[in-house]
């Protein structure tokens, strides 16, 4: 844990209000917790028995400090506590988030994606200072590589690792759950939420993450619907597509092709250590990682360096 983090959770817990749900709405639910509408202006995030003070209080700060560094991003009114549980507050954002308007719009899939990528540029062209003290994205994918593929080829783990360590250092900002349910759509600004996961590094890694939330996933059964971000997966495929484009403001096929291979290996490295997260492959998970692991053989014949941005 960084320095930044580490003080946070030292916080003493008696500080925070508590209060109560009773006749508050349920209007989100996600892997931590739920989410209340408080008010007509607040929103409560509350958070599994599972998560300590210091875990609370600790996005809370990070999104605090990327509304600072010029991230549009709900405004965080602090930590309270609901029963045994903790709770962030936020100010309510009255609007719709890009899942459910991709949803219930496709044909405007375009102008979407287009917004989404003008989110990305607005946050991976934020330098973090020194003083913040951000994790490294970086680190992220060094543990994928170690509990995932290392247990399954160790050659081609260290020609990652070496790839990874050759990188220059870099201090982006990365949002690090950078999908559409986080995305809203207010007007025609968007704000992020969702900042448990900033840290700092090249963008190609959030590219990754945004690979496997959108193309990845749905290689099996285009029609079938992703049941997280509620669009299908033919729609996430063809947002990803559009993103890229937009997101490096070029037609020039060789260089999305460039980025779109980084961000395939990112999420093929991401993916081997999610099948091998309970510590032994199946015989069908087994096969899977073989492919992967044949696919990132493929794409490092290609790929000289990993970084996107200097
Ligand atoms: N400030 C907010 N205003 C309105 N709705 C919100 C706000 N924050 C979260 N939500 C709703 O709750 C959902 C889950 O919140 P999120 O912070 O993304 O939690 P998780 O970390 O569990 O994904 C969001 O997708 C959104 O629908
Ligand atoms: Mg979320």
């Amino acid at each position: 844990m960084n320095s930044l983090t580490s003080e946070r959770s030292k916080i003493p817990p008696q500080k925070c209000k508590e209060v109560s749900l009773d006749g508050c709405r349920l209007i989100g639910r996600g892997l931590k917790g739920e989410v209340y509408r408080y008010d007509d202006e607040l929103i409560i995030k509350i958070y599994n028995s599972s998560y300590s003070y210091g875990d609370v209080e600790r996005e809370a700060a990070l999104c605090r400090r990327a509304f600072v560094l010029g991230v549009p991003t709900a405004i965080s009114f602090g930590v309270v506590s609901v029963d045994d549980r903790y709770g962030a507050m936020y100010e309510l954002v009255d609007a719709e988030t890009l899942s459910a308007l991709i949803a219930a719009n496709p044909s405007r899939i375009s102008y979407y994606a287009k917004e989404m990528a003008d989110l990305a540029n607005i946050v991976h062209g934020t330098v973090a200072e020194d003083k913040d003290d951000f994790p490294e994205v970086k680190d992220r994918f060094r543990e994928y590589i170690i509990n995932g593929l290392k247990r399954t080829d160790s050659d081609l783990a260290g020609r990652c690792m070496k790839l990874l360590d050759d990188m220059p250092q870099t201090k982006h900002l990365i949002h690090g759950d950078f999908h559409t349910s986080n995305v809203f759509l207010h007007g025609s600004e968007t704000l992020l939420i969702d900042m448990d996961r900033l840290a700092v590094g090249d963008p190609v890694f959030e590219l990754g993450d945004m690979y496997l939330y959108f193309v990845s996933g749905g290689s099996k059964d285009p029609g079938g619907l992703d049941p997280y971000l509620g669009i299908s997966y033919a729609a996430c495929r063809e947002f990803f597509g559009l993103f890229l484009k937009y997101y490096l403001k070029t037609e020039d096929a060789a260089r999305i092709r460039e980025v779109n291979d980084k961000a395939m290996l990112m999420a093929d490295i991401r993916l081997i250590n999610r099948y091998w997260k309970p510590g032994v492959l199946t015989e069908e998970t087994g096969m899977k990682v073989d492919n992967l692991t044949n696919e990132i053989k493929r794409l490092l014949d290609r790929i000289k360096c990993l970084n996107i941005m200097s």
